[in-house]
């Protein structure tokens, strides 16, 4: 297993991962994304947009606000049921996520016991954390975060959207009326969603403020099976394209009373983060659900085989964006042995690598021919590149290693003469002379 704290450290000296609000002494499990690191999420992003919406069939983008109107969270089921049980240790003010604690110290399953039932277990044992025995009661909180949208500052209570989902099922009869989609077809979107989660941690794996990649599959009743493998497949091929081992993460079929409450079949993809196993994302068949309870009435249309009117099924993946950079990086991050010294090499596959390629000059004295191809470079839209000079030719290598880019190229005296660079590959190391004018050429047929 990798070192998590290794993986931390090294995220916010290369300018990944920082912590929020850091110069004010921080906030709690909160974190910004450096230079590095918005080039990386965005590439996820646009991987998964590009792989999800724009290569597969009838599927379409959307992008919905974050504040709804508050009977979207009263009708979805969200207000009654978005919660989970929490106790306090009266003593020493720790919160636990009461399933989780009985989980990991009686080794039960939580989700057929009551509350009381929750209570009286976790009674019989003392606090971890002070070892005094003075608990709270089980009770539930809700992880919609409300706030006050009046002028006032007097009611009208709305709440940040704790998923995405629910703003493409509320615009379902604009979408069908302003681009006449035939079934199956798909929406998704990328965009934040917010939880008051009773323990966040682990890092970006479980924060209170998030981005999700939600897509909701729209097909007919009978079409939900066939639908719900289809996406097993496309997961699969998505998640290796990210570069995610298959030993590395596993498929679990959700037991019945674990159920959201939305949900008929759900299948947790969880991934063998450095801190131990986590979910990484959830396929779900949502079913009817949504779509039957919005506005009063069914949110329907034609079937186009049968010329029934029908409430089509959902099937919706969804995905953390923070889960999945945090899998992808400590896939990535490797460490080698090269003639006796080490090398950190972040491994990331070239679409989502933060630079494409650096750019540097053999020695000072070729600062502005380097400097000149460069710009060059930068007009033939590789994708972000960068322009390196401090430091020995090999400390340059090493630091674009530990970074992930793909390619250095190298502008020496002998490129005066034959307008040739060099082209070093971060992965096997090895060398290739190229003329200037094929570079882009080089570079995306090298790509992998
Ligand atoms: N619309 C369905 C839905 O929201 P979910 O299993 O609650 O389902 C989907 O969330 C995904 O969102 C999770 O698999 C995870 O990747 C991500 N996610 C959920 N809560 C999160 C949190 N607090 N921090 C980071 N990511 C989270």
């Amino acid at each position: 297993m990798k070192d998590n704290k290794e993986i931390i450290s090294f995220l916010k000296v290369k300018g990944f991962v920082f912590p929020g609000s850091e110069i004010y002494g921080g906030l709690a499990n909160s974190w910004d994304y450096g230079p590095l690191g918005a080039l990386l999420k965005d590439n996820i992003k646009n991987l998964w947009k590009s792989f999800f919406i724009d290569q597969q069939p009838n599927t379409f983008h959307f992008d919905s606000s974050i504040m709804l109107n508050k009977k979207v969270w009263e009708v979805s089921g969200h207000l009654a049921k978005f919660v989970d049980p929490m106790i306090d240790c009266k003593e020493c003010k720790i919160r636990y996520r009461a399933d989780f604690f009985i989980e990991e110290h009686f080794e039960k399953n939580p989700d057929s016991m009551s509350f009381e039932e929750m209570s009286e277990l976790i009674h019989s044992m003392d606090c971890p954390s002070c070892k005094k025995n003075n608990w709270t009661d089980v009770r539930i909180f809700n992880l919609m975060f409300k706030f006050d949208n009046s002028k006032l500052g007097e009611g009208d209570e709305i709440y940040l959207r704790p998923e995405t989902a629910q703003g493409i099922f509320i615009n379902f009869l604009n979408i069908i009326n302003s681009i006449n989609p035939k079934l199956p077809f798909g929406i998704g979107q990328v965009g934040k969603a917010f939880r008051n989660e009773v323990t966040p941690g682990n890092f970006i794996f479980r924060t209170k403020e998030f981005e999700q990649l939600e897509l909701e599959y729209f097909t007919t009743k009978n079409g939900e099976e066939v639908a719900f493998d289809h996406y097993i497949g496309l997961i699969d091929i998505f998640l290796e394209k990210v570069g995610l081992s298959k030993n590395n993460f596993r498929k679990q079929d959700i037991a019945k009373e674990s159920l959201a409450h939305y949900s008929s079949r759900t299948i947790d993809y969880e991934y063998n983060f450095p801190f131990g196993w986590g979910e990484l994302l959830g396929l779900a068949n949502r079913r009817q659900f949504d779509l039957s309870i919005h506005s009063g009435s069914k949110l329907g249309m034609r079937d186009s085989q049968t010329n029934e009117f029908i409430v089509p099924s959902v099937i919706e993946t969804s995905f953390g964006v923070e889960r999945l950079f945090y899998a992808i990086i400590s896939e990535a991050y490797t460490k080698e042995d090269v003639d006796g010294e080490e090398r950190i090499v972040l491994k990331l596959p070239f679409k989502i690598a933060p630079y494409k390629a650096a750019v540097t000059p053999l020695t000072n004295k070729l600062d502005n021919e380097a400097q000149t191809l460069f710009n060059e470079l930068l007009e033939q839209e590789i994708g972000p590149i960068t322009y390196v000079t401090s430091g020995s030719i090999g400390k340059r290598y090493r630091k674009q290693d530990a970074i992930g880019t793909p390619f250095v190229i190298t502008y020496d005296f002998d490129a005066l003469e034959d307008n040739s660079v060099t082209i070093r590959h971060r992965d096997t190391m090895k060398q290739a002379r190229v003329l200037i004018k094929d570079i882009k050429t080089y570079i995306l047929n090298n790509a992998k």
